[in-house]
């Protein structure tokens, strides 16, 4: 992949992504010409990340409308299977929306604005991360940093630039990044297939470790700044993200460390009240009792795999947008609840390499 490229795009009729269930091994890309199609690869993850859903979602009502020219209640019906193929990430129902109300205006112009979303994706994307690395560097203006970060919240999520990791990519230009460490985010590895392989093409020093490692590694002050995308961020400040991040935000604060959400406007869901009123998609239970298509577990064991879950407002130091932070930074979300001290201290002698 080359640096400008976009990882979802429409060439020549058809809607091009890059497929994600084939990285780290293999660059594919998917020629995607019907709806079903679509709909296909947003379910099983090879166009993932909520930005790009969004624009993904946008040239899907474009298919629909080529397909169904004198049908609105076609395409219409289409866009509506598209909205509904997972149901956390509001980027999604958002990008078909917007597509769909060009539709009056005929299938051209919902490709017009299909393609100008694609475009705003990344200029979208430059903004927020400018402002995160500006309000990283003022949070944590120490030392280089050690980030943490989780999922994949990099241009593989979000057509271009990328959301948590592309503001990590801008203090990386900025000379600000000492090393990114990288939860594996079980179960289907987001960290590890993707964000690893993003990191790597920039040239950017990072470790990867399981997710359980991740409240030691705080621990034992290895992280100075948290740093993750969202799905949904609903009016109260309540994030919706990969599951694993409430868990991210709750050691954070244990520890003092800040706790950065960034996204686009386009993620925030303002008519939603609370994070209580969030769909948190649950997945096939084989994602946990299955790594790579082997068994892990016993034939027939009953799995929990909620994709997603939701971090309270208290507990996130700042979200930033395009627009900069919103509100107001939570300065009280630094302190820690106590000073962990002797387990830092203990671990200078467990950490022997
Ligand atoms: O299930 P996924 O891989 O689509 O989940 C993605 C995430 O949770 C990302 O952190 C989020 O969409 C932000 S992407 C910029």
């Amino acid at each position: 992949m080359t640096t400008g490229e976009t990882t979802v795009g429409w060439a020549d009729g058809v809607v091009l992504a890059i497929d994600q269930r084939a990285l780290p091994h293999e660059v594919r890309w998917l020629r995607i010409s019907s709806v079903d199609d679509l709909i296909e690869a947003i379910k099983t993850l090879a166009i993932r990340g909520a930005p790009a859903l969004g624009v993904a979602g946008a040239f899907g009502v474009a298919l629909a409308a080529r397909a169904h020219r004198d049908d609105t209640l076609a395409v219409t019906a289409a866009a509506e299977r598209i909205a509904s193929a997972r149901p956390t990430a509001v980027n999604l129902a958002w990008g078909v929306r917007r597509a769909l109300s060009a539709l009056l205006a005929g299938a051209d112009a919902v490709l017009a604005e299909a393609q100008l979303m694609l475009a705003e994706d990344a200029e979208v994307n430059r903004r927020l991360s400018a402002h995160t690395a500006d309000l990283v560097s003022m949070l944590c203006p120490d030392r280089p940093l050690r980030v943490l970060t989780h999922c994949n919240a990099g241009r593989l999520a979000a057509t271009a630039v990328g959301t948590a990791l592309g503001a990590v990519m801008e203090l990386h230009a900025r000379g600000k990044v000492a090393e990114v460490l990288v939860d594996e985010t079980r179960p289907l590895l987001q960290g590890a297939r993707l964000t690893t392989w993003e990191l790597a093409q920039a040239g950017i020093p990072h470790r990867l470790t399981i997710d359980s490692a991740a409240a030691w590694a705080m621990a034992t002050e290895q992280v100075d700044c948290v740093m993750v995308g969202a799905d949904r961020i609903t009016a109260d400040g309540s994030v919706a993200n990969k599951i694993g991040t409430y868990s991210l935000a709750i050691a954070a604060r244990r520890h003092g460390i800040p706790f950065v959400v960034v996204a686009p406007e386009s993620t925030r869901d303002l008519d939603m009240a609370t994070g209580c009123d969030i769909v948190v998609e649950q997945r096939a239970a084989d994602e946990v009792t299955h790594v790579g298509g082997v068994a892990t577990a016993p034939e027939q064991t009953a799995a929990f795999n909620p994709a997603f879950d939701v971090t309270p407002p208290d507990l996130i130091t700042a979200i930033v947008t395009e627009n900069g932070v919103v509100g107001e930074a939570n300065i009280n979300a630094r302190q820690p609840i106590t000073r962990p001290e002797s387990v830092a201290a203990t671990s200078q002698v467990l950490n022997s390499d």
